[in-house]
């Protein structure tokens, strides 16, 4: 039978990928090693982190925060294994949920691992199924959505039990005494605060000097500042260059990447989580025996409609680098079968938004204001959240909303907000940029009151004229 899609990996560009095929009459299999959809995102990634990141949050608010607004709470402790069981419980519902979608669409989920196979008249899916049985799937469209796994640091392979990559710290069942983190970015403050909050000390070892650099500087210092309240300790310009563990302990040898500082020196702690990066999934698949070319950090090379370089074979979402993020995955997914039926298929990657679920969250989408500069004249408006009313009413006044515009058109260039809600908060600047919108247009439309979204207007305000209340 020939088929009109088969997908390879059901992470959220893949998944979604088949809904929208689906959804636009094509018959649809979709293949994947994991016996559930959802990818990283959703088994060992955004869903269980966002599950520990919030449970870990109330755990931390019950011993130091409560107390400010007069709750007194007694013998607060923590059952891991039922936080844990939360977590499990959330991301099972969830799969299941792609699952129940599969079985709506009419789409064919296979469980097992495919590659591409080229025979004479094209090139076809193999797939060796867990069930094992075997497959050779023939199609007019084959899509690569596989996604991407952990980088490891040589000389430091992940044993998931004291070397960690994301999946196994999603899953310790106690808190490592001194936890140390490789890597300022994502994954490292998300899940570097998790630990911090359940109790372990954290570390964060970066090789440049400072957290998430592709984020605006302005929320770096913030939330820089706001983890190191937490009580997470950092290390700039490091790398590791040696490990050893010795009687239940881990020791890292760190070498300094700046001159000012000394050399090397030592660190123990009792895990270590590596969080220095991911890296296209790619090994296995067949790509190079078939034709399909790779860049030299191993994305699929594609062109604008996701096309490889092998006709009829095409990729999306983390294996073709950009963002790599579960939404622009799904974006692209979107896109690259509207276009196989003929539409536009289209993904704006100027307005990608970007959130870290830290507390305060920090979120952006559009230019920081160091790239705005480099190409326009820019103007910038700056709303703290200590003067929005509903983040005094609850006590969450920690972040800012920024807004940098062109200052000739007024155009909305890049937004950048830290505070509670700010990942919620996002999407009005993604909408707004989107729409092409002034800094103007944000202020002069009615935000609610009272809401964190307030100090968006007001920033905008701040950017085209003056704020209100500030
Ligand atoms: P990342 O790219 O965000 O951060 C890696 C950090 O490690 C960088 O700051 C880099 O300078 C540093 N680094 C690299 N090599 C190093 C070394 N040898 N020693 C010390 N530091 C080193 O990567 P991360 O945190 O692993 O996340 C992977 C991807 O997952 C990210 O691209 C992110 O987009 C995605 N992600 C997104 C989340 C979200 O949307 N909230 C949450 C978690 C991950």
């Amino acid at each position: 039978m020939m088929h009109d899609l088969v997908i390879i990996g059901a992470g959220p560009g893949g998944y979604v990928a088949a809904i929208r095929a689906a959804q636009l009459g094509m018959n649809v299999v979709i293949v994947d090693k994991r016996g559930k959809a959802g990818g990283t995102c959703l088994n060992v990634g955004c869903i269980p982190s966002k599950a520990l990141l919030h449970s870990s949050h109330k755990y931390w608010s019950a011993l130091y925060d409560f107390d400010k607004y007069g709750i007194t709470c007694e013998g607060v402790d923590i059952d891991i294994q039922k936080m844990m069981g939360h977590k499990d419980a959330v991301v099972n519902d969830l799969t299941s949920g792609i699952a129940f979608l599969f079985k709506k669409n009419n789409i064919q989920f296979i469980e097992g691992h495919a590659s591409l196979k080229k025979n004479p008249e094209g090139v076809a899916v193999h797939v060796n199924a867990s069930s094992g049985d075997v497959h050779l799937l023939k199609a007019h469209h084959i899509l690569i959505a596989t996604g991407s796994e952990p980088i490891e640091i040589p000389g430091l392979p992940f044993d998931e039990i004291k070397i960690l990559s994301s999946t196994g710290a999603l899953s310790l069942g106690e808190p490592p005494r001194h936890l140390v983190v490789i890597g300022g970015g994502y994954i490292g403050l998300e899940l570097g605060s998790v630990w911090k909050r359940l109790g372990s000390d954290v570390t964060v070892i970066e090789a440049t000097d400072d957290i998430v650099m592709t984020m605006d500087s302005d929320v770096r210092e913030a939330l820089k500042k706001s983890l190191k309240n937490l009580g997470i300790s950092f290390k700039f310009n490091r790398k590791i260059v040696g490990y050893r563990a010795h009687e239940g302990k881990q020791h890292l040898q760190l070498l300094a990447t700046n001159e000012t500082l000394e050399k090397e020196e030592m660190m123990s702690c009792d895990a270590v989580l590596v969080a220095v990066g991911r890296r296209p999934h790619t090994q296995n698949l067949g790509l190079e025996e078939a034709g399909v070319e790779s860049d030299d950090r191993g994305f699929i090379r594609v062109n604008r409609h996701y096309q490889t370089s092998l006709p009829g074979v095409y990729a999306i979402g983390d294996v073709i680098g950009g963002m790599m993020l579960a939404h622009k995955a799904e974006e692209e997914g979107i896109a690259v079968v509207e276009s196989m039926k003929g539409q536009a298929g289209h993904v704006n990657y100027g307005v990608i938004p970007a959130v870290i679920f830290t507390q305060p969250e920090v979120a952006s989408v559009g230019l920081t204001e160091t790239q705005a500069k480099e190409k326009h004249t820019v103007k910038v408006g700056k709303f703290p959240m200590t003067a929005n009313s509903l983040a005094k009413a609850t006590g969450y006044t920690e972040g800012f909303v920024k807004i940098i515009a062109d200052a000739k058109t007024d155009r909305v260039l890049g937004v950048h907000c830290v505070g509670a809600q700010a990942g919620a908060m996002i999407a009005e600047a993604a909408m707004a940029m989107e729409f092409g919108a002034s800094s103007e247009d944000i202020a002069r439309t009615c935000h609610a009151h009272p809401t964190m979204s307030e100090a968006m207007k007001e920033a905008a305000l701040e950017t085209f004229s003056k704020a209100i209340h500030k």
